[in-house]
């Protein structure tokens, strides 16, 4: 199972425990007359808020721990993540803060906590959700083409595989710089993504299967398959340059 399956399947358990946090926390605060008891739902919200940091804990450690190993850019939807994950952090220490030590501030503590359930499902729709969203539309066929949203290299229609030394050159300085992390081009021996020895003489490209070319070559870099991060920012003749050098291991 990829490391984005487990950070997803943990972050619905993280939704999941936020809806019970935001239930306690209504019925302990917002009901005149309690219907529930209160001391039994202060002990569930307690034990509940536990558990959530825990998880909290786990997941942060697993995405550090990606970003460490593979030395990734963090792409705009990422970075939105990132952020809200860390106002969660900040949100639930003042929380913890105001219960415990200044208890001055303790009316604001329900504002708190109804901000850490907002900046949840920011950070799940942003990572987890997204992820899913994209698992489930893979088995469908995409409606227009990677390629179509990018003019430079439409209007060319397709690209040149560059066969000269400088392009090969110039693609293999990008190829260590930004693929390395994930990628082997001496075997088809799978680090974070797959190896990429071969990968034009052979027929398919090794993971969506499709026909080896230049063009799905270039598309995977815009508009991957599946998990790689996106390098829509690369001008053409970078697509190219990186392309030439591929065609070459
Ligand atoms: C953070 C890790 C990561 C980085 C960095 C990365 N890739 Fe990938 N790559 C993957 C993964 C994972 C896959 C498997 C398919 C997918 O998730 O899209 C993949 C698949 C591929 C494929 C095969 C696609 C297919 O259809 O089977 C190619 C070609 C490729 N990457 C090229 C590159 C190039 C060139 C770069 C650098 C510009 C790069 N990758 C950077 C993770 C990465």
């Amino acid at each position: 199972m990829s490391i984005f399956m487990v950070k997803s399947i943990l972050s619905i358990l993280l939704i999941f425990l936020s809806i019970i946090a935001l239930f306690t926390m209504f019925e302990i605060l917002g009901r005149p007359e309690g219907k529930y008891n209160i001391e039994e739902l202060k002990k569930i919200h307690r034990i509940n808020g536990k558990l959530y940091f825990l998880l909290y804990i786990i997941i942060s450690y697993l995405c550090i721990n990606f970003i460490v190993d593979t030395k990734s850019e963090l792409n705009p939807r990422s970075t939105f993540h990132t952020v809200f994950a860390f106002s969660i952090l900040m949100l639930f220490l003042l929380k913890i803060s105001y219960l415990k030590i200044y208890r001055q501030f303790y009316s604001q503590v329900k504002i708190l906590g109804l901000l850490i359930v907002i900046f949840t499902f920011l950070s799940f729709a942003t990572s987890g959700g997204y992820f899913l969203l994209k698992q489930i539309g893979l088995n469908k066929t995409s409606i227009t083409s990677p390629l179509e949203n990018r003019e430079d290299i439409k209007l060319s229609k397709n690209i040149t595989l560059k066969c000269d030394a400088k392009s090969i050159k110039k693609g293999r300085l990008i190829f260590e710089t930004k693929c390395i992390f994930c990628h082997d081009y001496s075997t088809e021996k799978i680090l974070v993504g797959p190896g990429l020895k071969g990968i034009l003489k052979n027929e398919f490209l090794p993971t969506s299967r499709k026909k080896a070319t230049p063009e799905t070559i270039a598309g995977q870099l815009i508009q991957p398959y599946k998990d790689m991060p996106s390098f829509s920012y690369l001008k053409k003749e970078e697509i190219e340059d990186i392309i030439a050098f591929l065609n070459t291991v």
